[in-house]
């Protein structure tokens, strides 16, 4: 099925994502590619709307950045936002002055005369009768002359021209930052740029999708077979439960168990898959393995490499298992890729550091000798939730908190042994059990659905405490809980005192070996989320 489809050219913004979220939200589907991008390509993409998002800081090179001719040869409308804004102001001939000093933050902007964009897009009516937004703006860099054919849109005191129209042309743009959600109308403006100005259908639905991802999975596969490393998280089980229904048994799932997971985990990746999916799971234990590696190694970076490692080798060992068995042998190597991943992995330019070794299992296929096969490439976290739960998934599941590649490994500080991770196991099922049961009455949600993400933590120091008439002299957890939208930056979770309390009493009378629960308070930066 073609869709129709709006092309978002990024600037090198780190809100560019939320523009796609919001433009999919409106059920319309587009992709997000970095705004030097040929011409050709333009062409051949074929979008119905371009929009040209901000940029992430007001640097000197900046300015060099243009949208590329084909935007406005292409006869479709075109939003600019921010830094978009700004490049559409001079490469149509107006004026932008640059300047070091950016201002970001909440602003009240009032929208002038009637454009297709703001009409009746509101929050409030001044006394005077003028329409008022509320809105996230950045500006510093701002445009001081319209462009020919552009009329004033939106304004502030400070930013006189916060937003022009050319509506001949079907070109708008906006100084501020429509995407985010402090913008109280923003997801109304993107909405009605995409579905009434553009003209997209709605079609974008992840209940029909369903069909249409797996009538592409057979064209791809044929009578092929495939294997994918099925860890539990939401990713790699949407992605076994939808090529499942592709292709049934032509998939394997190898989901291998290093002795790093959750309570019970093992057990229920292997019922769901297995019992209720009827897919083919092979269940690799490999604890042992893992943690007699692991022994005697305290550095993270370390722990992190030896995981990775050695989740390759159970893999590979595992797929040749495979081939032997009479059987042809897989050809393609699923992998549970999300959107997000492949415009971090092609679309930005900044060299960053490396603050920690993300284990995936990059590298497989060429080892293997396996085409790759990633269903879920084009959809958004929330998207593959959504589509999870279509499939048939529990919610439960599929509403998870992320939970890392290395699992425990990275949340026992320092050597893994397996009487840590025993007594981190039951902590932290205590933690989440209690964080789902306590419902808070402002929202009806539970704190578990209140926060992003949430574990126990076990620290490899002994504390003394007191017990009935007796001294105790054991070790410590922390508790962590975090708020965020993208994992980039991390609040620490405002959970109840009460709350935190009976957990902690909890832990310290039904798990022997703790006698001590903190809870870490701190953010990232410049904390991280995970301890390692
Ligand atoms: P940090 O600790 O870097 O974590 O603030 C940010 C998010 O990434 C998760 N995380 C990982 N996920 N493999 C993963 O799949 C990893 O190696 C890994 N390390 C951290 C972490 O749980 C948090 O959600």
């Amino acid at each position: 099925m073609q869709h129709d489809k709006i092309l978002i050219l990024d600037f090198g913004s780190q809100v560019t994502q939320l523009i796609g979220r919001r433009v999919r939200e409106a059920h319309v589907y587009c992709e997000i590619h970095p705004s030097d991008v040929s011409d050709d390509f333009i062409r051949d993409f074929a979008p119905r709307g371009i929009i040209l998002s901000g940029s992430h800081a007001s640097t000197y090179e900046d300015h060099q950045l243009r949208a590329p001719q084909a935007v406005w040869d292409a006869g479709v409308p075109v939003l600019g936002i921010c830094y978009g804004m700004q490049t559409m102001a001079t490469q149509l001939g107006g004026e932008v002055s640059w300047s070091d000093h950016r201002e970001f933050g909440y602003a009240e902007v009032r929208a002038h005369g009637h454009t297709r964009l703001l009409d009746g897009v509101q929050d409030f009516v001044t006394d005077e009768g003028h329409g008022m937004l509320k809105v996230w703006m950045s500006h510093g860099d701002k445009v001081t002359t319209l462009p020919p054919g552009f009329k004033l849109m939106a304004s502030t005191p400070s930013c006189p021209i916060a937003g022009m129209a050319n509506e001949d042309k079907g070109y708008y743009a906006v100084q501020f930052h429509p995407e985010v959600t402090h913008t109280q109308q923003g997801a109304a403006m993107l909405n009605r740029f995409v579905r009434e100005i553009a003209g997209c259908r709605g079609d974008w639905i992840m209940g029909d999708y369903i069909e249409e991802a797996v009538a592409r999975i057979r064209e791809q596969v044929g009578d092929e077979e495939v294997i994918l490393g099925l860890s539990g998280g939401v990713d790699s089980s949407v992605a076994a439960a939808l090529i499942h229904r592709a292709i049934g048994d032509q998939l394997t799932c190898v989901f291998v168990d290093h002795g790093l997971l959750r309570l019970n985990e093992g057990q229920m990746v292997m019922d769901m898959f297995a019992g209720r999916l009827h897919a083919k799971v092979v269940h690799v234990q490999a604890a042992e393995q893992f943690l007699g590696h692991l022994q005697g190694v305290t550095d993270p970076e370390a722990k992190r490499k030896i995981i990775g490692r050695e989740f390759v080798e159970v893999f590979q060992a595992e797929a040749a298992k495979l081939k032997g068995d009479g059987n042809k042998g897989a050809k393609w190597l699923a992998q549970g890729t999300i959107y997000p991943d492949v415009v971090e992995s092609g679309g930005t330019k900044s060299k960053k550091a490396t603050i920690k070794s993300h284990h995936n299992v990059g590298g497989l296929p060429e080892t293997l000798g396996l085409k790759l096969l990633e269903p879920l490439r084009e959809l958004f976290k929330d998207e593959v939730r959504e589509l999870g739960v279509a499939l048939g998934l529990p919610a439960d599941m599929v509403y998870r908190h992320p939970f890392p590649g290395p699992g425990l490994g990275v949340r026992v500080l320092g050597e893994v042994k397996p009487e840590y991770v025993s007594l981190l196991q039951r902590a932290d099922h205590i933690f989440i059990e209690e964080l789902r049961k306590t419902i808070d009455p402002t929202t009806g949600k539970s704190w578990y659905d209140l926060t992003s993400q949430a574990f126990t933590v076990f620290l490899p120091v002994k504390s003394v405490g007191v017990m009935g008439d007796g001294r105790t002299y054991e070790y410590v957890v922390s508790l962590r809980a975090v708020e965020t939208s993208d994992f980039m930056t991390a609040d620490s979770a405002e959970l109840p005192y009460s709350l935190l309390k009976k957990v902690s009493s909890r832990i310290i009378n039904e798990v022997r070996g703790i006698n001590r629960v903190a809870y870490d308070v701190s953010s990232k930066p410049p904390a991280t989320i995970e301890w390692e």
